[in-house]
């Protein structure tokens, strides 16, 4: 039920019981698996009750699960939207109801920003950049094209907008570096591989690198590229996003180059900003998941130190 604000005292985090309600994306990759075992690690350990629904990637099942969060009148809700739009009715419905909004992970693109409390997330444009400045480096040498094909994640999705964005944005400035082909394989290994095929089948000799939006469709890809008959890593340079265990484990092999770190561990800091809000503090809107990158010849040495 409702829980009043306000009523620790000095310690400005509130202590009482919340019942959080979480609306995740789904199950599709690696990163995400992670992400939601930190927010119910988290969620346990403050003491709170979760109530957990996974929408398998599809807008309406947020939609439905947003609108029984607020049925059941939860404390709060913890909203990782699957794509960008589309959000407004619920999100008003939810702030009718008194209930405050956390997005998590991803952003929504809607005017209203008193929608919800804060966002708190990775900069995916930022990621995209540093995948397109690691591959200005390495092709600094290269004269003549390099021909890059890119897997995006889901149609519509923050994560796969964003990391297309700030890529393009950096060779933009490097003529020679050119994407050739660009589809999605919605985040998940099973259609990253399906549609390497097709670039492979449409193109095979003449892909120099590819541009994955997260390691998982990369993983799905290195699978298809070796089936292909080339050398992952060699022949066809792989950059993916995430950081995740596969993806170290594929550059210990030589398998993969490149990986943008994106933090999915960040179920502690949404905790502690959901208490500190209904204690009554003023929380910035937009809160950032800090990350790195890592290469082929970190890989073996950090791979047992990874959390995820
Ligand atoms: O929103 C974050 C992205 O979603 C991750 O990079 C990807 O792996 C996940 O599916």
């Amino acid at each position: 039920g409702q829980t009043e604000s306000g009523t620790s005292s000095g310690d400005s985090k509130s202590s009482d019981k919340l019942v959080i309600g979480f609306s995740q994306v789904g199950a599709e990759s690696e990163w995400r698996t992670a992400n939601t075992k930190s927010m119910q690690e988290a969620i346990k350990a403050a003491g709170h009750e979760l109530k957990f629904s996974d929408a398998q990637q599809k807008q309406e099942n947020q939609i439905k699960a947003i609108r029984s969060f607020i049925a059941q009148k939860v404390d709060a809700i913890v909203f990782s939207p699957v794509v960008e739009t589309g959000f407004e009715t619920v999100l008003q419905e939810a702030k009718d109801a008194g209930i405050p909004v956390f997005l998590s992970d991803r952003a929504v693109d809607i005017e209203d920003d008193s929608l919800w409390v804060t966002f708190l997330g990775s900069d995916f444009v930022e990621e995209g950049r540093k995948a397109a400045n690691w591959l200005v480096e390495e092709t600094a040498d290269v004269d003549g094209d390099v021909n890059i094909v890119e897997l995006q994640g889901t149609v519509g999705s923050a994560p796969a907008i964003d990391r297309k964005e700030g890529f393009e944005e950096v060779i933009a400035d490097h003529p020679n570096l050119k994407i050739t082909k660009s589809q999605t394989g919605d985040f998940t290994r099973a259609k990253g591989k399906e549609v390497m095929e097709a670039f492979l089948k449409a193109d095979g000799e003449n892909i120099d690198v590819l541009y994955s939006h997260n390691d998982d469709m990369a993983i799905g890809a290195i699978q298809a590229i070796e089936e292909y008959g080339l050398k992952p890593g060699e022949d066809i340079k792989i950059i993916g996003v995430d950081a995740v265990k596969g993806a170290f484990e594929a550059m210990a092999a030589g398998k993969m180059n490149v990986t943008v770190e994106c933090n999915p561990l960040f179920g502690p800091q949404m905790v502690d900003l959901i208490e500190a809000h209904l204690a009554g503090e003023e929380i910035d809107k937009r809160v950032a998941v800090e990350e790195s990158m890592y290469t082929m010849d970190q890989a073996e040495e950090l791979l047992p130190t990874r959390e995820y």
